[in-house]
């Protein structure tokens, strides 16, 4: 089976003030379809960047990616769009919700830029958010949600379109503990159902309920267990750590 995210010697540089800097220094790995997996790894490592780049919303300087079997270099920012679109939903820290619109509208929005039909995008809006337990606040504002609540509406808007993937950049990091554990079980229940999800973590509990985790340093892969992706051809890396054993996460930033 083909890998769904295929990532082959990746440099991402900056150029900043006539000096380049690499944020990432040479990442190999291949993730497949079904996968959890959580990113950690110390702030500046290149977590963030790297989930950019898996996500379509940036390029690499050199290197090669392709997202299921499709090599996205080669894609023009319209198809790279639309592409990103239909096969990838997003979860950010702060939610990123239109304020003004209700969580039905937020959660139609992906099917509405897919050019999906008003009754369809309710319907399927609708659905979204029965699927995360939001049935009865679909006509509520972000304002009127609590942060677990509002969380929930940007994970139906990014399950709406049946992406084969999703991408959560720190999901919990604005929330407390509690809450933290109402959305593990939901991509927990999400993966079980088939979704490939990869998240940035700081937090050592949100890592542990992973099934797999990849450990960045100074822009490369330090380590990946792959634990529990049992049966799989889980990865490609190089250089050292491969051995390492997932421990407490010690860089948490303060
Ligand atoms: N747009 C940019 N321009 C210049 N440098 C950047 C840019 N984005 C990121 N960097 C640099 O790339 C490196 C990696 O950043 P990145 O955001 O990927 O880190 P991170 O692992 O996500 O950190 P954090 O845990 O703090 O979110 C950092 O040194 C950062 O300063
Ligand atoms: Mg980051």
């Amino acid at each position: 089976m083909n890998a769904l995210i295929e990532m082959q010697d990746i440099v991402r540089e900056y150029v900043i003030g006539g000096d380049r800097m690499r944020a990432l220094n040479g990442v190999s790995m291949d993730i497949f379809h079904g996968e959890f997996v959580a990113i950690m790894g110390p702030s500046g490592s290149g977590k963030s960047t790297t989930m950019n780049l898996i996500g379509c919303l940036d390029k690499a300087t050199s290197g090669t990616y392709q997202l299921d079997g499709h090599d996205v270099s080669r894609l023009s920012d319209d198809e790279l769009a639309e592409f990103r679109n239909v096969k990838i939903g997003f979860v950010f820290q702060n939610f990123n919700l239109l304020p003004r619109a209700t969580a039905l509208e937020n959660v139609e929005l992906p099917l509405l830029y897919a050019g999906i039909s008003r009754k369809e995008r309710r319907q399927r809006a609708e659905h979204a958010l029965e699927r995360v337990g939001l049935g009865n606040r679909m006509a509520n504002r972000p304002n009127e949600l609590s942060g677990g609540q509002q969380q929930r509406v940007s994970i139906a808007r990014a399950v709406v379109n049946g992406p084969a993937l999703i991408l959560a950049d720190e999901p919990t990091g604005a929330l407390d503990s509690h809450t933290t554990d109402e959305i593990l079980q939901l991509f927990e229940e999400l993966n079980a159902q088939g979704n490939t999800i990869v998240i940035v973590t700081h937090e050592p509990d949100v890592g542990r309920r992973a099934k797999r985790v990849i450990r960045f340093k100074d822009g490369q892969i330090e380590a990946d267990d792959g634990r529990r992706s049992a049966g799989r051809p889980v990865m490609s890396m190089s250089g050292p750590g491969d051995e390492v054993a997932r421990g407490e996460e010690q860089d948490r930033c303060p």
